[in-house]
């Protein structure tokens, strides 16, 4: 019976345990989960979703409330066109994070940013390519773009030194996506070094409409396997989405899977930045508790617990301090659904909005809790302690139950 660890992925000459943990923003794969991993021989993802907090958090710059002071003037304002990101403070926050995380990388695995293109910034260009050129100045093994796949971003940084020695890989959900992007990039002479194919049952937001549960993950694998197959296009394949324990990863990597990226297990790991309060609820949630909604203005689907307390919340949007889902006009549908609220209730009170969410504000407070569709299994990754609550597991202790188990097993920690 074959084990995760019967397997490698390989990058050139380079090979790596078949294990990606996905980026999960904001700072919830944090540089000790991705450190881990590399230090394991996989693959771990930071994030640079709402990175100059991220920074703020980890090494007490204060770029968030410069901006809020900056911007102080626009808060009771309705129309947030104005707020721009500073590129400088942009690349400096992303320096700092990158640097930092890969000055302290040890082992044989890689460390990359998951970098969300939904993220707009009221300037999608410029913000992205800042984005991407200061991790790769600050030395980031790779780059995995997600979320609203720009079909010109590799363009954006095809001058920079790192251009083709820096892995680059992007999430698609179908091979159609998958198609598109190589026929647009065509003219750059560079194909993606990987291409991680996420199916309907992943975390975060989704590729799919509301009718995600008629589609299924290795279907769609076999189809982009194919499709390199018949292209004569040697890039690893990595499916993503619901892959819960070893055997489920081994079926993928036989069926021609380089390897799997995987998340949700990982929400519970002592490394993994939610709350301590947050990873129980996680742990306790059921089958029914865990929706997905179009609540995230993006206008991606999103998976979440249905207790998360962004869902229904009418706080004033935080685009002086945040902004990052502002369209390139200033719009965001958050604010478009508060203005409304709050021209049927002037005085500002009590004001609920049930169609859309503030996202950065939620997800950089742990409002949100967004989650993959088997977090109602985590509870039986673990043991209950004696007051009740359940035991978070080390990040090695879920890798290497990936690595290393069989037969649908999960190993209990110690
Ligand atoms: C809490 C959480 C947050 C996530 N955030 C992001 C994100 O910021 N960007 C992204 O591309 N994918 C995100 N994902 C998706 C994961 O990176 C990964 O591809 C997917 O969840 C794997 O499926 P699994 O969770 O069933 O293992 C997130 C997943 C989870 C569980």
């Amino acid at each position: 019976m074959k084990r995760v660890d019967d397997f490698r992925l390989k990058f050139g000459k380079k090979e790596y345990v078949p294990i990606m943990v996905g980026g999960m923003g904001v700072d919830i794969s944090t540089a000790e989960l991705a450190l881990e991993t590399a230090r394991l021989g996989g693959i771990g993802h930071i994030s640079d979703a709402m990175v100059p907090d991220v920074s703020d958090r980890r090494f007490d710059t204060s770029f968030v409330k410069d901006k809020t002071r900056f911007y102080k003037a626009n808060i009771d304002n309705a129309d947030k066109s104005i707020i721009k990101f500073d590129l400088g403070v942009l690349a400096e926050a992303t320096r700092r994070h990158v640097e930092a995380t890969m000055h302290a990388k040890t082992g044989e695995g890689l460390v990359f940013v998951n970098c969300m293109e939904k993220l707009t910034m009221n300037g999608p260009r410029e913000t992205l390519q800042v984005r991407m050129a200061s991790a790769l100045d600050a030395g980031i093994d790779g780059i995995t773009l997600s979320a609203g796949l720009h079909l010109g971003s590799f363009g954006l940084i095809a001058d920079h030194p790192r251009f083709r020695d820096a892995k680059l890989g992007i999430i698609v959900s179908s091979v159609r996506a998958l198609q598109l992007f190589l026929r647009k990039n065509a003219r750059l002479d560079r194909k993606p070094d990987y291409v991680i194919v996420e199916g309907p049952l992943a975390g975060g937001h989704l590729g799919f409409g509301l009718d995600w549960a008629q589609y299924d993950l290795a279907t769609i694998v076999a189809e982009v396997v194919q499709f390199m197959k018949t292209e004569q296009l040697d890039i690893p394949v990595i499916a993503a989405g619901g892959i819960f324990t070893g055997s489920d990863a081994v079926s993928f990597l036989e069926a021609g899977s380089s390897a799997v990226q995987v998340a949700t297990r990982f929400t519970v790991a002592n490394e993994c930045g939610l709350p301590a309060d947050v990873k129980q609820d996680y742990f306790i949630a059921s089958e029914e508790d865990i929706v997905v909604n179009t609540i995230s203005p993006t206008g991606y689907p999103m998976r979440m617990l249905k207790s998360s307390p962004a869902i229904g919340s009418g706080i004033r949007p935080g685009c002086e301090s945040y902004g990052y889902l502002l369209d390139g006009n200033g719009n965001c549908a958050y604010i478009t659904a508060y203005n409304r609220e709050l021209a049927l209730h002037p005085d500002g009170k009590n004001i609920v909005v049930m169609d859309k969410t503030c996202l950065c504000t939620h997800m950089r407070n742990f409002k949100l809790w967004t989650c993959g569709h088997t977090t109602y299994r985590l509870k039986d990754t673990t043991r209950r302690l004696p007051d009740g609550s359940y035991q978070t597991l080390s990040a090695e202790h879920i890798f290497k139950d990936y690595q290393f188990s069989v037969d649908q097993k999960v190993a209990l920690p110690v």
